[in-house]
């Protein structure tokens, strides 16, 4: 198979990434041939998994917005994810121009397109790295030449934490950075779940064994316990669309079809 101009010579053309099926899920153009027909097996088990994306990333908006409002003027954005339209620092940015963001993604892709997109902005950078590994995240240059962790950080883990497989791990993430930042921080996560989904669900999992990140969906207690030690934002951990909708007519009659919870915490 050719090369894209885009995919960096690190990139396997073979095998499907989290990443760019992400990228084909939302209607984006940084896919390979093996990620849309991976991607279109996936909605032969779960057809709503483009909306689910596209409900993902109105929260992701909302809760930016929101923490916006709360002063938050710090984001380190962990498995950011290819850009696509509204990404972190331009909801931020818009709401409040001096707003710091520092995406992080493994995906080679995604760094690459995240680099072009910043080209210009004092305010925001992008890492290649393995979000798990806290500590050199927040050693780095990117996030210490950007963010100052004296003072608060919202710490945005949006669909990123189900392609973490040990549970030991996902809390030693979420506690390595929550441990680091200033009181007054928040920690946002949007986590896919298949309690409602069933064997369909199952598919969807087996399928993604096939990927560079296999998924391993949570329940609503496994993600609830991710805000240990946190003060949860009313109205808790609740299905995507459910948390603070832009009107009362955008949440759905099912919201649990968007098979992902959400949750912001108040580090005190
Ligand atoms: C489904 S996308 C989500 C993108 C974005 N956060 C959003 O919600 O729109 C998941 C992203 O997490 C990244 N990712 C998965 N595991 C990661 C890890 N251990 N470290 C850094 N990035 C990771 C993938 O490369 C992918 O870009």
């Amino acid at each position: 198979m050719e090369r894209p101009t885009w995919a960096p010579g690190e990139v396997d053309l073979e095998r499907p990434s989290a990443a760019r099926v992400y990228d084909y899920y939302l209607g984006g153009y940084h896919n390979l041939a093996v990620d849309r027909e991976f991607a279109e097996q996936a909605m032969q088990a779960m057809p709503e998994l483009p909306l689910i994306m596209r409900t993902n990333r109105a929260f992701l908006r909302r809760s930016v917005r929101y923490l916006v409002g709360r002063g938050i003027r710090q984001f380190l954005d962990l498995g950011s994810g290819i850009p696509t339209v509204g990404n972190v620092h331009e909801i931020a940015q818009a709401a409040a121009p001096e707003c710091r963001v520092v995406y992080v993604d493994k995906d080679p892709v995604a760094v690459a397109h995240s680099q072009v997109m910043l080209e210009g902005n004092q305010n925001a950078s992008v890492l290649l790295a393995d979000m798990r590994d806290h500590e050199s995240v927040l050693a780095s240059d990117a996030v210490t030449g950007l963010l100052d962790l004296s003072q608060p950080v919202a710490v945005l883990m949006f669909a990123v934490l189900h392609f973490v497989d040990d549970d030991s791990h996902v809390e030693q993430t979420v506690r390595g950075y929550l441990g680091a930042v200033a009181s007054g921080s928040y920690l946002v996560v949007s986590h896919g779940t298949h309690e409602h989904v069933g064997e369909r669900g199952k598919q969807v999992e087996r399928l993604y064994t096939r990927a560079d990140n296999p998924l391993h969906p949570r329940n609503r207690a496994q993600v609830a316990g991710l805000a240990e030690g946190l003060e949860l934002v009313e109205p808790g951990v609740v299905y995507l669309p459910s948390w603070h909708p832009d009107s009362p007519e955008e949440v759905e009659d099912h919201p649990e079809r968007s098979s992902t919870y959400a949750l912001v915490a108040f580090k005190p």
